[in-house]
């Protein structure tokens, strides 16, 4: 049998820099524990734009529909910023996600116990935290028709609609609660049905779903006061299912309960391909950080994390992925640290590389 297929698109910014580390992993994976990879490379946002003139071409999304994973780094850049919007580079991204159809995005926010202290929020509210957002990928208001700038009288008028069909809420609720089988059996869906009509159909959606996973006990919550709660006690939450635009906000703010932008990973997946793994992207939930990027100071733990996910979810190999997990946690345990977990008197920050390195003893103590 062939290896599994990945294709490789770091994009811009600290993108390449921490995908170079990522790829240094998977090296070790083929080489240490004869999980193999055939690996092909390509361009997706800016770097594709200053080759092809567009943010993804056709060959690359033609590629990234037959490969078993996707994985990207980061797209975008103030380099790009008066770019058409059509072709700006997270139009790249978009795109990826719409036509491979990704609408379930999970985006676990957990907190590595070395880091509890490192949060904004005080120790115990973090410490041990580990929920699972589902965000839904392929629609809402980034999607939704009509949209565009009109002219309307003697002024423009910006359109974004918020659209949602039941079979869309449907199949997400569905992965969601799926996820919640497998983990602390909660899940709380979040929308604003008080004020939105996609909001009551949603609730009403994820409600009906429910009756299939008598199991898992479902709440329902408005997705300000769900932020809310976010930072009053993160812990009483397992898993949240929500939409695009909320799912967005509410994994940034997530991210920061754990400490740093640079530790958060994601897994975007589809349905079921003819070999039975699920059409799948996994990056890094931060962006290109631009005020960062060349500098070698980027956190590559967020994207070496989603190779885990890929791991987990694409390759089942899950064991193998907590050997991953483990390898970070034990770096981070030994003090380890970029220069976005600093906070301690008196560590110096080691570079994205350095990070690698330190990850890859670990690995190796490992076998
Ligand atoms: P960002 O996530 O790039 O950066 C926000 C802050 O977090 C910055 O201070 C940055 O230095 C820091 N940060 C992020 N990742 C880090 C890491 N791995 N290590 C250390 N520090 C890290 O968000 P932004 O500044 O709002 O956006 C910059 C660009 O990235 C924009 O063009 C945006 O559209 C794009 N973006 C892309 C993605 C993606 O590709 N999935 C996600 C978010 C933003
Ligand atoms: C994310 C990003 C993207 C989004 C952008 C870059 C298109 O913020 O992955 O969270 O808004 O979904
Ligand atoms: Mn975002």
């Amino acid at each position: 049998m062939s290896n599994p297929s990945l294709l490789i698109l770091p994009g811009d910014g600290i993108g390449p820099e921490v995908m170079a580390e990522v790829r240094r992993i998977i090296d070790w994976f083929g080489a240490k524990r004869g999980l193999e990879f055939d690996v092909s490379e390509d361009l997706v946002g800016g770097a594709a734009y200053d080759k092809h003139g567009a943010p993804l071409h056709d060959d690359t999304m033609a590629k990234a529909q037959e490969v078993d994973a996707v994985l990207l780094g980061a797209v975008g850049g103030p380099k790009y910023d008066d770019l058409d919007f059509s072709v700006k580079p997270e139009r790249g991204l978009l795109r990826l996600r719409k036509e491979m159809d990704l609408y379930s995005n999970l985006r676990p926010a957990q907190c590595f116990d070395a880091l509890a202290d490192f949060s904004s929020l005080k120790k115990d509210v973090v410490a041990g935290l580990d929920i699972m957002i589902v965000r839904e990928l392929t629609s809402g208001v980034y999607f939704g028709e009509p949209r565009g700038i009109f002219e309307e009288g003697n002024e423009r008028v910006g359109i974004n609609t918020q659209r949602y069909t039941e079979s869309e809420i449907d199949r997400v609720a569905r992965s969601a609660f799926e996820l919640a089988m497998r983990r602390g059996k909660k899940l709380c869906s979040m929308e604003k049905a008080n004020v939105m009509e996609s909001g009551i159909l949603w609730r009403e959606v994820v409600t009906r779903v429910g009756a299939d996973y008598p199991e898992v006990e479902l709440s329902h919550m408005y997705a300000d006061a769900g932020a809310m709660q976010l930072t009053r006690w993160p812990k009483q939450f397992d898993v949240i299912v929500t939409d695009n635009l909320f799912g967005d906000l509410l994994s940034d703010l997530a991210a920061m309960l754990t400490g740093s932008l640079g530790m958060l990973p994601s897994a975007s997946l589809g349905a079921p391909m003819a070999n039975g793994r699920p059409k799948a992207l996994y990056e890094p939930v931060h962006g290109s950080a631009p005020d960062i990027a060349g500098q070698g100071k980027a956190n590559p733990i967020a994207c070496i994390l989603s190779f885990a996910m890929a791991l987990r979810y694409s390759f089942d190999a899950g064991d193998e992925a907590a050997r991953l997990e483990d390898a970070v946690n034990a770096v981070l345990a030994d003090g380890v640290r970029t220069a976005d977990l600093l906070g301690e008197e008196g560590v110096t920050p080691v570079s994205t590389s350095q990070m690698g390195d330190a990850i890859l003893a670990k690995l190796d103590a490992s076998v």
